[in-house]
């Protein structure tokens, strides 16, 4: 969370780094800051919102090295005062901070005691008068002795008064990355800040501390010792933050989702339609081993683990469970070689999910994750790795991100399912026929938007949004519900649909709204069923399914992929819902696009 920007050559660094924290915006959007400095004098400048609101500040921030930061609050309001940088007592010391300093609080006392003076809430101000209490005016040792007081999480830049041309960076656990180029040297969160203008790449490693001038960036382990870093290939990243003639990124991101499923199958479906996975392989022996399937991330993610385990048990008659990467850590999962973990990740940053893909490996299972960013620290620390093509997704609520990943995990399961041998070759080729025209039908649905504008009517007047459905269209309406209440902030949940009369339905009266999606032949009438108990009490329904006498009608497919139908119209509902309600569509409150902090 957080995104953090650094600029030290020739050119005026408070351009470029407004324009990288603006690139950053994903990461935290509710305040941003920079400090700049020029011939040793100076300048710091924070708003509260986002990272351009610091434009109308260039004029006074003239200089050639500078730092900033777009902020997602976790210790303190998203105020001016609390905004990133912080600069120590006497201003010695300039921080940008990304990650959590979990013994703060302590430091803080023994920083108080000894008469500094804190003018924020954060926790980041204690790494800047730490500094300044450890300085011996050798600038990478002070660093090394700070950083070794500190617990938690950090990305770091760092500008000291006493050494005007060169910023020193560091980070545990929280990603960083610096570039050079004839221009200079940056330091960024996230490379695709400064990819485009560097000709080298690194990723600075856990413990490292790094120091960038004007013509070098040259890295050192924590005892001083200087460390040879390999650069890093430096991507292309695509997705301009164009809107494409759309009104905002959610909509475009939406309608992008056919080429976003089709461009993620292309590579891993091979012309004979044959799944082939270019990091991930499994002979029969080793699939034959597997005992369990643990399905770890976030979210959306999380929602394509719940498909992902349904799926499993069913094709493959493996154990198999999804589970949120927050909790993962805390129920003692039983995990050794014979376990698969599939870590789900659209920013492949997530703090949690990480730590689960950490503690599975520790314990021996094999890890495959499927990410979309690919330079991301899932991506790098996992056994394997599958890319989902969906392209940068800018808005908050993830849509294309989700429906690639849900593809992946479909071919996934179909190619675990042949080697297992519960699935015959016939099956399997009749399967991926209809994972291929997937994209298609997904075309269908977006062809007409109307109808969803206008249920979004029905919608914006609910007090309470309840969800339901049975099987797979369990694991979709888990999405729908998420999608609604992030972007419009209308309160809503979503439950298995027998669940509903165990507790749920005495919240049910005229102003609440089921929404059922039953796309399953066999469970279809049990879940009417369930809607006819909620609309008896009242409730207004909206029914997406496969069948004539829906509200929505989606085109027909295997239940198992019905889940990619069906969660098409619910994002179109929510996005309506959302545009109706004036909400910030693509940055919605409070959220922020890559959650980097547990
Ligand atoms: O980057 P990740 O896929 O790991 O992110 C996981 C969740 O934070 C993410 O899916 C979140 O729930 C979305 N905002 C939902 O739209």
């Amino acid at each position: 969370m957080c995104g953090i920007m650094g600029y030290v050559g020739e050119e005026n660094a408070a351009d470029i780094i407004i324009d990288g924290l603006e690139k950053l915006e994903y990461r935290g959007y509710d305040s941003a800051g920079m400090a700049v400095t020029d011939c040793g004098k100076l300048a710091v400048k924070k708003v509260v919102g986002s990272p351009s609101g610091l434009r109308k500040f260039s004029d006074g921030l003239i200089g050639k090295i500078g730092i900033g930061h777009t902020r997602w609050a976790t210790h303190g309001a998203p105020t001016v005062e609390n905004a990133h940088p912080h600069c120590s007592m006497s201003g010695l010391f300039t921080v940008v901070h990304n990650g959590i300093i979990e013994n703060y609080a302590e430091l803080k006392a023994e920083l108080e005691a000894d008469g500094y003076i804190f003018k924020s809430d954060t926790d980041t101000e204690v790494i800047a008068h730490l500094l300044e209490k450890e300085y011996n005016r050798d600038l990478k040792g002070t660093v090394s002795a700070a950083l070794t007081k500190l617990k938690g999480s950090y990305a770091l830049g760092i500008l000291c008064a006493d050494y005007p041309d060169i910023i020193v960076c560091a980070k545990l656990s929280s990603p960083l990355f610096a570039g050079t180029s004839s221009g200079g040297a940056y330091l960024a969160s996230d490379a695709s800040a400064i990819a485009s203008r560097c000709d080298r790449l690194y990723r600075l490693g856990d413990g490292e501390i790094g120091i960038l001038a004007k013509d070098s960036f040259k890295v050192y382990d924590i005892d001083g010792c200087r460390i040879r870093k390999s650069e890093v290939k430096i991507k292309s990243y695509d997705g301009t933050l164009d809107k494409g003639g759309y009104e905002h990124f959610m909509l475009k991101e939406i309608h992008e989702q056919p080429v976003a499923v089709r461009r993620t199958l292309s590579e891993i479906i091979d012309e004979k339609r044959r799944i082939k996975f270019k990091n991930f392989k499994m002979t029969v022996q080793d699939a034959k081993k597997i005992q369990k399937i643990s399905f770890v991330a976030c979210g959306s993610a999380y929602h394509v683990g719940m498909v992902g385990a349904y799926a499993c048990e069913r094709f493959l008659h493996i154990n198999s469970e999804a589970c949120v990467a927050s909790e993962y850590r805390y129920k003692n999962p039983v995990i050794n070689e014979n376990t698969l973990v599939v870590v789900i990740s659209q920013s492949g940053e997530t703090a949690d999910t990480l730590a689960a893909l950490r503690l599975a490996k520790r314990s021996g299972a094999k890890v495959v994750s499927i990410v979309n960013v690919e330079n991301s620290t899932i991506a790098q620390e996992s056994d394997s790795v599958i890319f989902t093509r969906a392209g940068k997704e800018v808005a908050v609520a993830t849509t294309k991100a989700y429906s690639a990943q849900l593809a992946v995990v479909y071919a996934l399961i179909l190619y675990l399912a042949v080697k297992v041998g519960t699935m015959n070759r016939k099956d399997c080729d009749s399967y991926v026929g209809e994972l291929c025209v997937l994209p298609e039908k997904i075309e269908q649905i977006l062809s007409d938007e109307s109808k969803f504008e206008k249920l979004a009517d029905t919608v914006v007047d609910s007090d309470y949004i309840c969800f339901i459905g049975r099987g797979f269209d369990y694991c979709a309406v888990a999405e729908a519900s998420l999608k609604l209440k992030e972007v419009s902030y209308i309160p809503c949940e979503s439950y298995p649909a027998g669940e509903l009369k165990h507790g749920t339905i005495s919240l049910i009266d005229e102003k609440s709204l089921i929404i059922a999606m039953c796309c399953s032949d066999e469970l279809r009438t049990k879940t009417v069923s369930n809607i006819n108990e909620a609309t008896a009490r009242g409730a207004r329904s909206i029914t997406i399914s496969d069948t004539e006498d829906a509200d929505i009608q989606v085109p027909k497919i295997a239940d198992i992929f019905s889940v990619l139908i069906e969660v098409i119209p619910s994002q179109l509902i929510a996005y309506y819902t959302a545009k109706k309600r004036n909400c910030e569509i693509d940055k919605p409150r409070n959220l922020a696009k890559s959650v980097t902090v547990e």
